[in-house]
């Protein structure tokens, strides 16, 4: 059976989506590091990131570790590089002189969002906040290594199992407040943790490479989707539209960030499935305890 390393898969969002698809596949052996276990702002990561791939001798890295809190990254520029610039780049040299594919993860806060029409992999970047710079920095590293065998997967507004995440903080705002206040004039593509793992786990399946956008079908905007987060949930809540003036933030963020995946579609013959239906099922499995 081939083995995946998967970093972050201790607690992050995806991390947990990635462990629990490559255990479902049954095909594959895993493991992720313990918290803790590297030091990810050490001067001796490569040292570091060597000995674990050379004791676990995997087959494919899949990297979801990141610095991810978009807010913070403005004021930590050094920690959002490390992670997401720094990180990248010792992973590329790690697997360029080792029999490893190299899984990323990027984001679509590599845009500008001055489009009006779904990004493509073709469509040039140009990132607005310290986050999208460092991951896109990370993204550049990984190809100006070009490790054979990379595949990075940009996606987007993820909500999953097992972490805090956008859809339920509105719930819980709204179970509190009975009102959520929310930003309508920036339009993404939600996407389901575990339906991006599942079609990553397929994309290092079959060995793609490359960049590709991963997200569910379909587009909202933020206050699209917390309306149907609260409507398939029952809450008594009124959402209110704002704008993004209506809530300051450090960063600034694209206006329209849709993600194209026909790259993904024609090398994997996967149509990712409408984001309503796969948020319908996150919150099934949330409410059933399971
Ligand atoms: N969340 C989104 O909406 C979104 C949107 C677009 C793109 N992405 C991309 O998708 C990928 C996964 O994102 P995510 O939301 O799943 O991330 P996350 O939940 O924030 O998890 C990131 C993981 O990185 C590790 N990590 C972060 N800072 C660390 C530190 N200082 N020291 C040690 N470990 C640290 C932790 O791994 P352990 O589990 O090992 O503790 C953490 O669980 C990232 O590349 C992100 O840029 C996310």
């Amino acid at each position: 059976m081939p083995k995946a390393l998967v970093l972050g898969g201790r607690n992050g969002l995806l991390g947990q989506a990635l462990m629990e698809a490559l255990k479902s596949a049954g095909t594959w052996e895993v493991a992720a590091p313990d918290p803790g276990r590297i030091n990810y702002f050490s001067s001796s990561l490569h040292a570091e990131l060597s000995a674990l791939t050379d004791g676990l001798e995997p087959d494919c890295i899949f990297n979801a570790a990141a610095y991810t809190d978009v807010e913070g990254a403005e004021e930590h520029e050094d920690e959002a590089a490390a992670m997401n610039r720094a990180l990248p780049a010792c992973l590329a040299r790690v697997v360029d002189s080792r029999p490893v594919r190299l899984i990323h993860f990027s984001t679509d806060f590599v845009f500008d969002g001055r489009k009006n029409t779904p990004y493509t992999t073709d469509d040039q970047p140009n990132p607005l906040s310290v986050y999208g710079r460092t991951k896109l920095a990370g993204e550049q590293a990984i190809q100006e290594r070009a490790p054979a065998g990379y595949a990075i997967i940009r996606t987007a507004w993820m909500f999953g199992r097992g972490k805090k995440n956008f859809i339920q903080s509105i719930l819980n705002i709204c179970r509190a407040q009975g009102e959520a206040r929310v930003v309508f004039d920036q339009i993404g593509s939600p996407t389901y943790a575990a339906d991006l793992a599942q079609h990553a786990v397929t994309l290092a399946e079959l060995e793609g490479s490359g960049i590709f956008h991963i997200v569910n079908s379909g587009q909202a905007s933020w206050c699209d989707l917390a309306a149907e987060a609260v409507n398939c949930s029952q809450v008594e809540c009124r959402v209110t539209p704002i704008t993004s003036a209506e809530r300051p933030s450090k960063a600034e963020r694209p206006a329209y960030s849709v993600l194209d995946c026909s790259r993904f579609t024609n090398m994997t013959g996967r149509t990712p499935r409408a984001w309503p239906q796969a948020l319908r099922e996150y919150l099934m499995l949330e409410n059933s305890g399971l």
